[in-house]
Parts: structure tokens; sequence; C-alpha cells
């Protein structure tokens, strides 16, 4: 018996080992567990058994995959050690593959990366039907591919176009979805498994299929000249037309796998090394690496640091306006099985708020990610009415009102008297202060922001802003609260724009400013998106409304006047002339022809001409260090006046509020990339502009010691 692995020889001389990491939720597969596990293959290779079973200790958690600090340290190490570290596992997986019985795996749980890869060694396997069962190679989506065979046995196993389906996409499959594609040989209650993986080594003795499993598992897959030319160039197409070229790991999947699959299996696992070896210690890894933790704090922090304080729990939400954000905050709080009110002034535009709320949840399940149960439970979950009495039992009000401050205050002054001593209000504002609209209420203790983004149902960050007052239980529950609902808070501190809506705007405002000076508008998106932005800042000024980008970028340039990108009046005249962007049809460009699609449209000319200041050619390159470069500085400066806790927080409220690229970690992570003094000598370039471009302290500091917002992690693999 070892510390992580136990070894039993069952009646009817079956052998079964039992994985189940000491003190951990779940087992990973870290460096001493596989040493412990070299040892344990090393005596199974000498007994004399009839089959073998390995199972997890863990109910519901089979293997989680590699141990997370050493996949924190797997970026930073060089190629030849990444080599080093995938043929290692290759022998001992191949090890595993050539135990002189019918070896049987039973996967209860999620299987992620490194486990499924060792199931992918053993004979068969069998999953739970419990829905938490899910078998994946996830690699990808933190920028390696598999490295312990998985890009070679999996396609020998189910065949090569469902395995690329699911290592090119790092998406798991359920039991039922595993046996179809044979990756699993059946799906089977928990209790029932170890029966059935007992049959199972009784069969294979039967039949000798595991004989034959093996000897199919270690030949090429055999494809034609043909089929392969054709199959591999249309997925290369499809990934390169998803990734855009900037996620170089899917790709490198697909290439370790259409130059292993057809050659004998440990040629094939020579070129998953190789190919392992050369996206690991990418900067591209080590983002998406770092993205992946960044989450998981996220998902554990409370909001506060004080342990002992707790969140209080919300059994009834109340929601003042049934508008776009409105409706869309019903719809998450309601279908998370939370008893919902919403209230709007008129029963008309309540009715719409519903229309809203149904057509979400509607479009799920057409889409096959919804039941219809699940719109019956929403709407059972939601009241409707007109009257801020509806709130006098809920904990909780989210007011989601136009965005005037008279109008909110004198609102809370009649809602207030209401709703119960306790509850919490909160607001959904994007511009105005939190710790002055508190000033207007009788609770500034339980009053905060609560900033969600458009469209609700589809971003996932919510922004927890704190006023002056604003308790930490409150916090601690609005966090709770966000998280109950799926969405992912961050928490910040008040100040005008609060995190996102302080870095995009300026970003916003310094390509308006671009595009009067003399870029060309399409040259302008198209270094955006070169930098891996989802869309331009012109195409986004349209999407998100010119008279919203107008109110909302005024009030960043008059908070930051000092710094601010001030552009011409290109937005109020554009506003003034009805043209608001997508909504209206037209704005920057038109969308007045088929599916609304962008479309340049010569009227524009007459807005751009009236408000030129220039007619230079300026480069992609002066564009993209000009809209991101100011980003930078003012993310600097968020951290420096402490608005939020930690650089990740900067780096994944961009990354989920306004699409920031993943594969560059966040604006902070980018810094890293480049060096700070690389880019503290970029701005001095532009640092005539204005203060935007004057490198923040903390820049400064960095440059000059080589400081980094992440420090590489000090774990040896
Ligand atoms: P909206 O105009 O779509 O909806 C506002 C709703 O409030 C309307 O249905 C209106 O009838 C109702 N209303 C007005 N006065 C009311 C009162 N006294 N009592 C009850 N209902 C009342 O506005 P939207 O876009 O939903 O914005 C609401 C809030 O959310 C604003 O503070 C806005 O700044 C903020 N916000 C908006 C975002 C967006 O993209 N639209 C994004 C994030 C925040």
């Amino acid at each position: 018996m070892g510390t992580y692995f136990t070894f039993e020889e069952l009646d009817g001389n079956i052998g079964r080992i039992t994985f189940d990491s000491p003190g951990k939720k779940v087992n990973t597969f870290g460096r001493p567990i596989v040493e412990e596990l070299e040892k344990l293959v090393g005596e199974l290779e000498k007994k004399n058994l009839k089959g073998l079973l390995f199972k997890s200790g863990k109910k519901d958690q089979f293997i989680a995959g590699a141990d997370l600090n050493e996949l924190a340290a797997l970026s930073y190490l060089p190629k030849e050690m990444l080599a080093q570290l995938s043929s290692h596992m290759h022998g001992l997986l191949t090890r595993v593959s050539k135990l002189p019985y019918p070896t049987v795996c039973l996967i209860d749980g999620p299987s992620m990366g490194g486990g499924t890869e060792f199931a992918l060694s053993m004979d068969y396997r069998i999953a739970s039907t419990s829905p938490k069962t899910q078998i994946g190679l996830p690699e990808v989506k933190v920028g390696i591919i598999p490295g312990w065979g998985g890009t070679q046995r999996l396609p020998r196993v189910i065949g090569v176009h469902p395995a690329l389906e699911m290592i090119t996409s790092g998406e798991p499959v359920n039991a039922a979805k595993a046996v179809k594609i044979g990756l699993a040989f059946d799906a089977v209650p928990l209790d029932q498994m170890e029966a059935v993986g007992r049959s199972l080594i009784e069969y294979a003795h039967q039949t000798g299929e595991w004989k034959k499993l093996r000897e199919k598992k270690e030949q090429p897959v055999g494809l034609t000249q043909d089929q392969a030319m054709f199959m591999f160039a249309i997925w290369q197409g499809g990934i390169f037309g998803k990734t855009k070229g900037q996620y170089p790991a899917p790709l490198a999947a697909l290439d370790a796998v259409r130059e292993g699959c057809n050659v004998p299996l440990q040629e094939g696992l020579k070129v998953e090394q190789a190919k392992f070896a050369e996206v690991g210690g990418t900067s591209i890894a080590s983002s998406l690496i770092g993205v992946f933790f960044m989450n998981n704090r996220l998902q554990s922090d409370t909001g506060i640091s004080d342990p002992n304080i707790k969140p209080r729990e919300l059994k009834r939400v109340g929601v003042l306006g049934a508008g776009l954000m409105g409706a869309g905050i019903v719809t998450s709080s309601a279908r998370t099985s939370i008893p919902t009110v919403m209230v709007d002034v008129k029963d008309d535009f309540v009715q719409v708020g519903l229309k809203r709320a149904m057509d979400v949840v509607g479009g799920r399940i057409k889409a096959g990610k919804a039941k219809p149960e699940d719109m019956a439970s929403m709407l059972a979950n939601i009241t409707t009415g007109t009257s801020h009495r509806y709130f006098s039992e809920c904990d909780i009000v989210v007011e989601a009102i136009p965005e005037k401050e008279e109008l909110k205050k004198d609102t809370y002054k009649q809602l207030l008297p209401l709703m119960k001593p306790d509850a919490l209000l909160v607001s959904n504002t994007s511009t105005i202060s939190i710790t002055r609209l508190a000033a207007a209420t009788d609770r500034p203790d339980r009053f905060a922001g609560l900033h969600f983004f458009n469209p609700v149902d589809r971003m996932p960050l919510v922004e927890v802003i704190r006023g002056e007052k604003t308790s930490d239980e409150t916090v601690a529950t609005l966090v709770a609260f966000a998280k109950k609902i799926k969405k992912t808070p961050i928490v910040c501190k008040d100040c005008p724009g609060f995190l996102v809506n302080r870095i995009l705007l300026p970003y916003m405002n310094e390509a308006l400013l671009l595009l009067c000076e003399g870029a060309e508008m399409d040259k302008l998106d198209k270094a955006s998106e070169r930098f891996g932005m989802p869309m331009g800042p012109i195409a986004l000024q349209d999407l998100v409304g010119i008279d919203t980008s107008l109110y909302a970028g005024s009030v960043v340039i008059e908070a930051y006047k000092d710094r601010a990108a001030i552009p011409p009046n290109i937005l109020q005249d554009l506003v003034e002339a009805g043209r608001l962007g997508t909504k209206t049809g037209k704005g920057f460009r038109q969308y007045t022809g088929k599916k609304g699609k962008a479309e340049p449209d010569p009227e524009f000319n007459k807005f751009l001409e009236k408000n030129r200041i220039g007619t230079r050619q300026i480069s992609g390159e002066e564009m993209t260090d000009r809209l991101f470069l100011g980003m930078l500085v003012e993310a600097t400066l968020i951290l420096e006046e402490g608005i939020v806790r930690e650089p990740g927080d900067v780096d994944m409220g961009l990354i989920m509020g306004c699409g920031f690229p993943p594969f560059r970690g966040g604006i902070l992570r980018w810094c890293d990339t480049e060096g700070a003094g690389k880019l503290v000598a970029k701005l001095e370039k532009y640092s005539s502009l204005g203060k935007r471009f004057h490198p923040s302290e903390t820049l400064k500091r960095m440059a000059s010691s080589g400081e980094k917002f992440y420090p590489a992690p000090k774990v040896t693999v």
C-alpha cells in the first residue's frame, strides 16, 4: 500500500488499484505520484493476475490531470526538459499498456488531460453514468497539447476524426458520448462499475479481444494518402478560421495527429514529444495557463480578506427596471432557481422584459443548451409588478433604471421605506459614483455597485463596486450571489469608469483621435484585431452605440482630464445626425444591406472631414502602440490606487469584460511578456502626446528592476 495508490488482490485473481491522494479533493498527477506509480507498475509487471481494475478513491472525481503547481511551471521550462518530461511519461504509460493481463479503467467523475491519457493506456474504459463523468483532453485550452500519448492513442482508439474533435477543441465528452465514439466500452451506474469491469476481464480472456486492441493501438491508423491529405487540410482550415492563427496549440495538436497517426505508435509518440515541447514553453502557453489560474482564484475568492465574515443568503431578489439590463439580470437570477421579482413603471414594459427573459431561454433550448423544463422553472421563479411594494420581502434589490443620477436617487427615496430594513440595495450604473448614490440612501453600508455587462446572458463578468462605506459583509454577499447566478465577480473600489470602462474607454477615445489624425478606419480596426481583440475599436463604437459611448467616454474624460485622450466632436456630430451605430443602421459604417453586414458609408466622410485634425499616414505599429500602451498606463494606475487587489483582477476584467485576447493573458501579462523596459522605451516615443503616455511609477520601477506583475513560479518539475 503506497501513499497514493492502494493495490488489492480480489477474489478470482483480479487486481484492483485505487488512486486516492490523501487530503486532496481531487487526484492529480504530480511528481511524487508519478514516482509511486512507477514503482507500482514495476510490481504489477511481475504479478500473475487474471486482470487489473483501476479506479479513483474519490467519489465523482477520477483524475483532474496534471498537478496545478507543475502546470504553472510548465511554460517556463526549456524545450529539452519538456521533451524529456513527455518522453518519461510515454515510457511509463507504454509499460502500463503492456501489462501481461487485461486492464480496465473505471472512470467516475471528471477525467482530464493526464487522467484520460492514463486511461487510454489501459485496454478498456468503463464510464459511470453520473452527470459528473466527463472525459477530455483540455490541454489546448491552456495553450499546450496532450504530451502523455493523448494525440497518438486517442486516434487509434476512437478514429482520427472524433479524436481531432476532442483534442483540438479541448471539449470533454460525457459517458454516453464516450460509449458512442468507442472511448468507453460501456456506461453503467457507479455501484455496478466494478462488477461490469470483472465481467469485462472474463470477456477479454474468452475472446482474446484485449490482445487485438493492444495490437491496433500500436499500429498506424491506416489512412490512405488521399484520405489524410483531404481530412487534415479541412481540419487545418477550420482551426485557422477559429483561432486566426493566434492560438498555436490546436494547430500543433493537429500536426501531432497528422504526422503521428499513420506511423507505428512509438514513432508517433516521438512526434508528440517534439510538438509538446514546441508549444509548451511559449509565452502564449504561459498566458493561457495564467488565465486558468486567475480564473481559479476568482472562483474561490470571497471578495474580502476577513475569513470570519460570511456572506448572507439572498433568498429573494428584486430587480427594478425591466429594460435591456434589468431583464437580463432577472433571467440570470431566476434561471438559477432564485425567486426573483421584476418591477417597472408600466405593465407593458414588464411584459417586454419578460419576453426578453423568455427569448434568452428559448434561444438556449433551440441550441440544445437548455430543456423546455428550464423555461417553465425560470418562469415559475419570476414575479412581476409595477409597484415597489413587490420588493417588501426581497433580501436585495438590483436597480437597473436609466442612467440619470437624480432619477436613481429619487427612486431610492420612494423605494427604501418599502424594503426590509436589512436588505441590500445595489445599482447597475456604469458611470455614476457609488459613494454618491449610497449617500442618498439610509444604508450606505448595504449599498454597492453590481455592474453587469451587456448582453447579460453571455457576459460572465460582474464588477462588485465598493462605495466608501460598503461593508465587507455586503461585498462578500454580492460576490457569493454573483457566483450563484453563474457569473464571475471582480471586486473593485469606486472610481469613474470602475475597472473595465476606465481602461476600455481611453482606448476607444484614442481610436477616435487616430482616425481624425488620418488613420484609415479599416486599418485601425485591423491593427486592433491583429493584436487579438475580437473586433476593432471603431466597429465596437458602432456596436455599443455611439450615444452610449459618447456619454460613458465623456465621464471618463471629465474624471481623468489631466491625461485623457480628447477626440474632436465626431461622436456628438454622429449622435446629432441620429447615426447611433448598428442599432440605427448607420454610424461610422452602414449596416443597411443584407444581414446588416458592415459596409463603408460615403456619407460618413463628411463627419470625418469636419472633425479632421490631420491627414498623416499612420503606421500600423503606431496604431497598436497608442491603443494598447495607453491602456497599460491606466491599468497600472488602477493597481497603484488600490482599485483592485491583484494584477489578475485587471487582466481578467479586461479578458471577460471587453474581449482582451486571452492568449496575451491580459494587459499586465502582455507587459510581462514584452518586458516593461521595452514598453517604457516605446512610451517615450509618444510622451509628447500627453500624460496618458507617461510611464507610471510602477512601470518605471519594473523597467529598471526587471520585476514582473507575475513572477515565474519557483517550482521545479
Ligand atoms: P433601459 O432603458 O433598457 O431600461 C431601463 C428600464 O427602467 C426601462 O424599462 C424603464 O421603463 C425602467 N424605468 C425607468 N424609471 C423607472 C422607475 N422609476 N422604476 C422602475 N423602472 C423604471 O436601460 P438599460 O440599458 O437596461 O440600463 C439600465 C442601467 O444599467 C443604467 O444604469 C445603465 O447605465 C446600466 N448599464 C447599461 C448597460 C448597457 O449596455 N445598456 C451596461 C451596463 C450597465
